[in-house]
């Protein structure tokens, strides 16, 4: 209890501290409910999971709203109480993921630098009603010191009639001062986001909120359960060092500044991989610009390698979290969490020329890129900010392995499924095989070059001889495709259990 009167600072609102079912029971039907919470870093627990103790027994339904993902104690919890109609803008539990593909969640998958400005303008389905945000302290005035993500909660507390905080005292105090919170204005009032470097400062270090505003406090023992990251195996290495390469090789033809630009570096396994190569690099003094800051970026702080890192959430593995507590004193000197709507900001990403690296579902011969979808139809977990970065960047690059499900899978195909990314915006594609550098290419050109250097070599003879044919039957159209057959190779392994022939 000492901890937590230490944390709310300010003794009028220490009366409003309550247990997470009263706070949850103003929660009613229907109602809008916005939370923190960026991947399963910074989102509330408690509450959440006492609303879905009362959605068993009452059965109903809210419409949840985030900044992306979040932990089992909101996202999971709260989907196994079918207790969410409607969800945006980005996840990855498991049983989230089910309800959206048997139809029983409506999943708004949006870009995430957009989210916020959507749901203030009411076109997700009216305005907030509750704001659910994690803190690790409320100050005097009472504006809340978010924890280890800043996401929409900003702008959630802003336009909220009501606002929970949850105040988590498994989070460090320490963190208050790593995060620069601005709101944009909207349009036409929207003025340019000061900046400049993606170490700048250009908001204040906690979320305004006034006293009155804070309905209720919830204290919080439950610490972030964050995911496990996958081991760097050979694969990842071989991408990693592929890329590098030609990074080292822009360096020596005068296209980039020795220190790169700033680096953006997706979600997942490959991309805390990609990241990690770069410790053994000979770079030095890298910036980097992102959404999420996983282990691999403090590899590099420890190395002596990253000057500086400006994201919306820390995302790191379970032993990542540890070792960022135990060193946050040093960590906080280099990292900077920002509301997406900045930390994702396409309008910066393409002024500052940042370095985009996301990883793929799969890649069509022609450069367009899937990022959500399996076969066509079921949500993985959403576009997430992939799209903010990957059309604005100055270099645009996608990962990934050049087979799926044990080599069943080509990643490389003659059509995607689904298109998240159109071959206008893909520079670079990535596999363990090799890369493809697509800039100034045609589609005849980028299909050779996709097959020859990114194909596996069990898929190489199969893509190229679907493009021959292609080329043949359109008489060398712009983009050769057979159209009965372009998706053929996702058909044949849903019947079959492989795309081989
Ligand atoms: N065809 C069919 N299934 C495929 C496939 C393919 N070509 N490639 C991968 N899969 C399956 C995998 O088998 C795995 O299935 P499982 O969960 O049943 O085992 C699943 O897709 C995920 O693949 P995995 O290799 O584990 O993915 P990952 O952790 O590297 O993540 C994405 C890859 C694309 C799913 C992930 O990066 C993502 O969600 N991206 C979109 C959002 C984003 O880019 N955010 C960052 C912006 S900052």
């Amino acid at each position: 209890m000492i901890d937590i009167l230490n944390r709310v600072r300010n003794k009028d609102l220490q009366a409003k501290i309550v247990t997470a079912e009263e706070a949850a029971a103003i929660i009613k039907p229907g109602m809008n409910v916005g939370t923190s919470g960026f991947t399963p870093s910074g989102y509330p627990k408690a509450v959440p999971m006492a609303l879905a103790a009362r959605m068993e027994k009452e059965h109903f339904q809210i419409n949840l709203w985030t900044g992306a993902s979040t932990g089992d104690e909101e996202d999971g919890a709260l989907a196994r109480a079918d207790g969410i109609k409607f969800r945006m803008p980005y996840q990855t539990n498991n049983d989230m993921r089910k309800a959206i593909n048997n139809g029983k969640i409506d999943y708004c998958d949006l870009h995430l630098s957009e989210s916020a400005q959507l749901a203030r303008y009411g076109f997700l389905g009216g305005k907030i009603d509750v704001a659910i945000v994690e803190a690790c302290a409320i100050t005097e005035e009472g504006n809340i010191i978010p924890t280890t993500s800043m996401g929409n909660s900003a702008s959630y507390v802003e336009t909220a009639d009501v606002v929970i905080v949850e105040v988590n005292t498994t989070q460090p105090v320490e963190l208050e001062g790593m995060h620069d919170v601005y709101v944009p204005l909207d349009p036409p009032n929207r003025l340019p986001i000061p900046i400049v470097k993606p170490n700048d400062r250009i908001g204040t270090p906690y979320i305004p909120c006034t006293p009155d505003k804070i309905k209720y406090i919830v204290p919080c023992d439950i610490p972030d359960h964050t995911r496990a990251l996958g081991e760097i195996d050979e694969n990842s290495r071989k991408m990693s060092h592929n890329f590098i390469e030609l990074l080292n090789k822009e360096i020596a033809d005068g296209r980039m500044p020795k220190n790169l630009l700033p680096l953006q570096s997706g979600v997942g396994a490959v991309a805390n991989a990609v990241i990690s190569g770069f410790v053994d690099s000979d770079l030095k003094d890298l910036t980097v610009f992102t959404e999420v800051i996983q282990d691999g970026m403090f590899d590099l702080i420890d190395a002596g390698k990253l000057a500086f890192a400006s994201g919306t959430a820390l995302s790191p593995s379970p032993e990542g979290l540890d070792r960022f507590y135990k060193n946050i004193k040093e960590y906080r000197k280099h990292i900077v969490l920002r509301p997406q709507e900045v930390a994702n900001s396409p309008e910066v990403a393409r002024r500052i020329g940042i370095i985009a690296m996301n990883t793929a579902i799969e890649a069509d011969i022609y450069g367009n890129i899937n990022s959500t979808h399996i076969m066509g139809s079921k949500m993985m977990n959403g576009i997430g900010g992939s799209g903010d970065f990957a059309r604005n960047a100055y270099l645009t690059v996608f990962f990934t392995v050049s087979t799926a499900k044990g080599g069943a899978i080509s990643s490389i195909v003659p059509m995607c499924s689904h298109t998240d990314h159109t071959e206008h915006d893909v520079d670079i594609i990535v596999t363990e095989q090799g890369l493809a550098d697509l800039r100034g290419l045609s589609p005849r050109q980028r299909a050779k070059v996709i097959i020859e250097n990114c194909a596996h070599p069990d898929f190489k003879p199969m893509l190229m001889d679907y493009y021959e044919r292609a080329l043949k039957e359109t008489k060398n159209a712009h983009t050769p495709h057979i159209l009965s057959e372009a998706l053929s190779w996702h058909e044949r392994f849903m019947s079959t259990g492989t795309m081989k022939k």
